[in-house]
C-alpha cells in the first residue's frame, strides 16, 4: 500500500499496513533547509510566496519520510486582510498591532474575499501537490473561530486569554457575530485550499484548552461545527487542540473524522471515552525529541500499544517540534514509528 492510500485511509478507520505518520509542524526551524530559506525571506513573505511555500513543504517530506506533506502556511494568514496589522517579529512571535475588543470594531472588520486577499495559499496548494505528485496527500489547514479569535482579542500570545473570556461575556452578542464572521471565513479558506487540492484539512483550536467545557459549548461548539458543517464533503477532517481532555467529547460531537490528542491524555483512554467510531491522532510529547534514542523507541511503543493496532490511529507529536530540536531525531521518530508499526 502506499503511504498516500494509508494515511487517507486510517482517517477513515480503514485498516492500514502500518501507522502513517506527520508531525505538526514538521517543517520549521528545527530544519537547515528551511532556515536556509528564511535567512533570504521573512516569514510573511515565504507565506505569500507560492514557489517557496510549496519548496518548504515538500522540505520534510524529502528529509524525514512523512506519510503526508502539511501545506506550508499559517493559521493567522486570514487575520492580515481583517486590517489589524499583523507582524511576526522575529523570535516574538505573531503580533496584532490593532487588537479588536469591542463590539464596533467588530462591525467594522472588513469583508474578506479569500480569493483575492489569501489566493497565494490556494497557489501553493497547487503547486505542492504537482511537486508531490501523489507520494503523499497534502494536507491543509486553518485555525477555528476561538483560536483565530483569541489572537484578535488578545494581539497575539496569552497565557490566560483575560481579554478574551471578558469581551466573550461583556459583548456576548459581538462575540457570537464575531466567531460566525470567523468560521465563514474559515470555511471559504479550507474550501479554497480544497479546491486546489488538499486531501485533507487540519482545524486547528490551539487555545481552546483554556475553556471550561460549559464555556466551550456555549462559546464555541456552535462555530466550530459551521465550520466543519460548511466544507466540501467526503474530504477527512482532523481536528484538534491542546489542553483539551476535558473537552474531548465535545469537541468530536462539533465535528472531525480524526480528534488530534495533545500528549497530556493517554490515548488509549481517551480513545475509548471518544469512541472507536472515530479516528484519532498523536500523541507523543514533542520534549521527549530531545532524549535519547532509546527513550524516543520507547515512547513511540507506547502509544501504539494504547493505540492497539485499531484501524483509525494516525501518529503525530502532540503539538508542535520545538525550533532546536536536533533534526536527525525527528528522522528517527518517523523510522521508529514505520519500523515498529509494521511488525
Ligand atoms: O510544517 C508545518 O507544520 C506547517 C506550517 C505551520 C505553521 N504554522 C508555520 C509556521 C502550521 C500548521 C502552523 C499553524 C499555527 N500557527 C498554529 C496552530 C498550531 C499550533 O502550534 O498549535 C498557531 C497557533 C500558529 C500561530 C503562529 N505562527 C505562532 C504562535 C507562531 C510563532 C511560533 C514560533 O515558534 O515562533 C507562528 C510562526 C510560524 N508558523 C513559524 C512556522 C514555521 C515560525 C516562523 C519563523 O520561521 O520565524
Amino acid at each position: 500500500m502506499t503511504a498516500s492510500a494509508a494515511f487517507l485511509d486510517a482517517c477513515r478507520r480503514r485498516p492500514t499496513a502500518f501507522t502513517p505518520i506527520w508531525l505538526m509542524r514538521q517543517a520549521g526551524r528545527y530544519m537547515p533547509e528551511y532556515r536556509a530559506m528564511r535567512a533570504r525571506h521573512g516569514f510573511l513573505e515565504l507565506c505569500r510566496n507560492p514557489q517557496a511555500a510549496a519548496e518548504v513543504t515538500l522540505q520534510p517530506v524529502e528529509r524525514l519520510g512523512v506519510d503526508a506533506a502539511i501545506l506550508f502556511a499559517d493559521i493567522l494568514l486570514v487575520l492580515e486582510p481583517l486590517g489589524v496589522g499583523l507582524e511576526f517579529n522575529r523570535g516574538e512571535g505573531p503580533h496584532i498591532a490593532r487588537p479588536v475588543r469591542s463590539a464596533i470594531a467588530v462591525e467594522r472588520l472588513p469583508r474578506v474575499d479569500v480569493e483575492a486577499d489569501v489566493g497565494f495559499v490556494f497557489e501553493t496548494v497547487r503547486r505542492a501537490r504537482k511537486a508531490l505528485a501523489d507520494r503523499v496527500p497534502l494536507i491543509g489547514f486553518a485555525g477555528a473561530p476561538f483560536t483565530l479569535a483569541s489572537y484578535l482579542i488578545e494581539g497575539g500570545a496569552s497565557r490566560e486569554f483575560l481579554e478574551t473570556k471578558r469581551f466573550m461575556r461583556a459583548e456576548r452578542g459581538a462575540w457570537h457575530s464575531m466567531l460566525a464572521r470567523l468560521a465563514a471565513i474559515t470555511a471559504d479558506y479550507l474550501n479554497g485550499q480544497i479546491a486546489a487540492g488538499a486531501q485533507a484539512v487540519q482545524l486547528f483550536d490551539s487555545w481552546v484548552g483554556a475553556l471550561s467545557p460549559a464555556d466551550y459549548r456555549e462559546f464555541v461548539l456552535p462555530h466550530s461545527r459551521a465550520v466543519m458543517a460548511a466544507l466540501t464533503p467526503d474530504v477527512p477532517i482532523i481536528h484538534f487542540g491542546v489542553g483539551t481532555a476535558t473537552l474531548l467529547a465535545s469537541m468530536k460531537n462539533a465535528g472531525g473524522d480524526v480528534i488530534g490528542l495533545d500528549w497530556r491524555v493517554e490515548l488509549g483512554a481517551a480513545w475509548d471515552e471518544l469512541g472507536h467510531h472515530v479516528a484519532v491522532q498523536g500523541n507523543l510529547d514533542p520534549a521527549v525529541l530531545f532524549s535519547s534514542l532509546g527513550e524516543i523507541r520507547a515512547g513511540v511503543r507506547r502509544i501504539l500499544d494504547a493505540a492497539a493496532r485499531r484501524p483509525g490511529h494516525i501518529f503525530n507529536l502532540g503539538h508542535g517540534v520545538h525550533q532546536e530540536t536536533p533534526v536527525e531525531h525527528v528522522k528517527a521518530l518517523v523510522d521508529i514509528v514505520h519500523d515498529l508499526s509494521a511488525r
